[in-house]
């Protein structure tokens, strides 16, 4: 079956899972430092999200899933529903997380056939982490991304810089990874959520990330791969980092992603507030002209905002 392709030859070929919403941080970010754990009662069941997968795969021909949130360790059958991810035959299977469980989920969840990890931190010193998160336990952090190196996963970080925030933050934090020897991205903020008008405030560029990088070290540019996020610069002691550019270099134009929510829902823009359903979508037919539905999403070149926040629509 031909793709599904758009006018800028555009597909869809990553799926981001949001397994819930409801997190156990309250990053500056995403939330105003509410409590949003209340969120992970009513939790899909693990058929119902392999039922939708499993459909979007036959349809798509899927490279790689991503599990997201809210924070998707706090699902509460996370082992079970990767180990059926990996049944349904997509090749790669990832997580991004904010560490606070990883440390006791890190072995089952390799053992279910999770490859790789993203870990978010902001912070490299308590204090700053709270600042960001508005919740104690960097430690737990720490310990989970050791545990996660421990057992074989593929180990990324991924921190936002803000402004007067924890932009401090950023040599401290390339230090760590380097020493683990795991590669660390830097974020420049995005104007979602309760930040929708306001993210410039905070705005710390992709120049500006260069430039603090570059007083401690050198390093060269590395080719950007297709329908990635990030850029990446490789140093001169070889260790590589990141940075995820949505303002200042955005990356829609080959963009490959597409979004399911716990509600069965589909979206094929971060920045869509349009929810497509793919629960009544019982045909193939009907289920590919949602998704080229979800396809027109997408925003042509640049991603200009949502007042959804990443907790609402996922990471
Ligand atoms: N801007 C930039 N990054 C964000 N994240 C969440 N909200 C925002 C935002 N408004 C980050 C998280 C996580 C990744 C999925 O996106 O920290 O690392």
């Amino acid at each position: 079956m031909p793709d599904i392709i758009d006018r800028y030859g555009r597909t869809f070929k990553t799926l981001r899972v949001s397994l819930l919403s409801a997190c156990n941080l309250g990053c500056v970010y995403c939330t105003l430092g509410e409590n949003t754990d209340m969120f992970k009662k009513a939790q899909a069941p693990v058929e119902r999200f392999l039922d939708h997968i499993a459909r979007l795969h036959k349809e798509l021909d899927l490279e790689t899933i991503r599990l997201t949130g809210g924070e998707p360790l706090l699902y509460h059958d996370l082992p079970l529903l990767i180990k059926g991810i990996g049944a349904i035959g997509i090749p790669e299977i990832k997580i991004t997380t904010n560490g606070f469980l990883l440390e006791r989920l890190a072995r089952p969840l390799k053992d279910a056939g999770l490859q790789s990890v993203n870990v978010s931190l902001d912070a490299a010193e308590e204090a700053t982490f709270y600042r960001m998160s508005k919740r104690r336990g960097l430690q737990k952090v720490l310990t989970g991304i050791e545990a996660a190196i421990e057992a074989g996963l593929d180990v990324k970080i991924n921190t936002v810089i803000m402004r007067d925030l924890n932009d401090d933050q950023l040599l401290p934090l390339a230090r760590f990874a380097f020493s683990k020897n795991i590669q660390i991205r830097f974020l420049e903020v995005m104007a979602m959520g309760h930040l929708h008008q306001q993210a410039g405030q905070y705005l710390y560029t992709q120049e500006e990330v260069l430039n603090c990088m570059a007083t401690a070290y050198s390093f060269e540019p590395e080719e950007r791969k297709k329908s990635a996020t990030a850029n990446y610069w490789r140093t001169s002691g070889g260790h590589s980092f990141g940075i995820i550019a949505n303002e200042s270099e955005p990356f829609c134009h080959d963009c490959n992603r597409l979004r399911l929510d716990a509600q069965g829902n589909i979206y094929g823009c971060l920045s869509s507030n349009n929810p497509i359903s793919v629960k009544d979508a019982g045909s193939s037919e009907v289920l590919r002209s949602r998704l080229s539905q979800a396809l027109q999403q997408k925003q042509a070149l640049k991603f200009t905002g949502s007042e959804l926040s990443m907790l609402e629509i996922g990471g």
